[in-house]
């Protein structure tokens, strides 16, 4: 080996730098443009054809050598406050990372779930996709009820037996049918309607569904269940109100608001000047709809309750538009990432 490289070698191997500048003044001596070992390659040319070989890969050997000090000496002084007045900042934010949060319409559905929790329900599950007994007909849906048009349902082309259920209450039939009374449960999903998209309506939304059954179920127990659960969610100061409705497998049939919690009754552009927000549909099941059930009505009644979770989403955090749950925009759904749970 030239005695010249070698002696370089000796001298790159046994560098043992105090600190950053040192390792500097290493690297600019060695490699740096008019550096020794630099400068060895420009000396290439002057040697002979025959041992330029041998020459480059000493050469070679020698930078590789120099690079693999300053790397694992770099490493060590990045990794250590050094002595020299330099220092690492400990306390520097590290880059970044975006953590994500849950959606709202989670957030409301979990809370809703908690409500319900506390005063003994379960939590249960359904398909998404359906078959007409257990979203229509064992709901006591008439053949010819609007709901099963296909302006409303998705059904599959080529088996009209099968459809994307168009609520949660197919869910009910389920646990009806697998189950020994006393029920109570509680459910939610998605839900799925050929509606036109609108800021206030969607082909695709999500339901909670509740439901009771027990011996002697009446409506009072249905009445004060959902105001308990009203004021869990909107708050202790919140009023609810029953009107009369029309649902195939409830009798009798109630729609439910609540007061507005923007005007506190008095009448705002929220509420349409009525001050009150509906909010869900309700009753007590159909004897009926227990029988189709396997659930014998003469000992046992019970209630259930559905209600949908975008409208009650819009209502707490005050978003106006329905679109706005579906299309992940992150400027949007970032905002809710701190809460995770109400
Ligand atoms: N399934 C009804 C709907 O989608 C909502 C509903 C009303 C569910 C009354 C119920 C109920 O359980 O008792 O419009």
């Amino acid at each position: 080996m030239n005695e010249n490289i070698k002696s370089l070698y000796q001298e790159i191997e046994s560098f043992s730098p105090e600190n950053k500048s040192d390792l500097e003044k290493f690297k600019i001596h060695y490699l740096g443009k008019k550096g020794k070992v630099t400068m060895l390659f420009g000396e290439m040319r002057n040697i002979p054809a025959e041992s330029r070989k041998d020459f480059g890969q000493e050469v070679n050997r020698l930078k590789n050598k120099a690079q693999e000090i300053i790397d694992s000496y770099t490493e060590k002084f990045e990794n250590e406050i050094s002595t020299d007045g330099e220092y690492n900042d400990l306390t520097r934010p590290t880059s970044y990372a975006h953590i994500g949060g849950l959606h709202p319409l989670t957030i409301v559905t979990q809370k809703i779930y908690d409500i319900f929790k506390k005063i003994g329900f379960t939590v249960s599950e359904g398909p998404e996709i359906e078959d007409d007994w257990h979203n229509f007909s064992a709901l006591n849906f008439p053949e010819e009820h609007p709901a099963r048009d296909m302006q409303d349902t998705f059904f599959i082309k080529t088996n009209p037996d099968i459809a994307l259920r168009t609520h949660t209450s197919s869910i009910q039939v389920r646990v009806m049918e697998s189950q020994e009374p006393p029920i109570r449960t509680i459910c939610a999903g998605r839900v799925f309607r050929n509606e036109t998209i609108t800021a206030r309506a969607h082909c695709i939304f999500h339901q909670v569904e509740g439901l009771f059954i027990d011996k002697d179920v009446s409506f009072a127990d249905l009445k004060q269940t959902l105001l308990y659960f009203a004021q869990e969610l909107f708050g202790e100061q919140t009023k609810i109100r029953l009107r009369p409705s029309y649902f195939p497998f409830t009798e009798p049939s109630a729609e439910m608001d609540i007061s507005c919690d923007i005007c506190n009754g008095k009448g705002c552009n929220l509420c349409k000047y009525t001050g009150w927000v509906e909010i869900l549909g309700c009753g007590m099941v159909d004897p009926q709809v227990l029988e189709l059930c396997g659930i014998d009505s003469k000992i046992y009644s019970g209630y259930a309750f559905g209600m949908g979770i975008e409208r009650m989403t819009q209502q707490i955090f005050k978003t106006k538009d329905i679109r706005m749950f579906f299309e992940n925009d992150i400027r949007f759904l970032s905002q809710f990432n701190s809460l995770n749970s109400l």
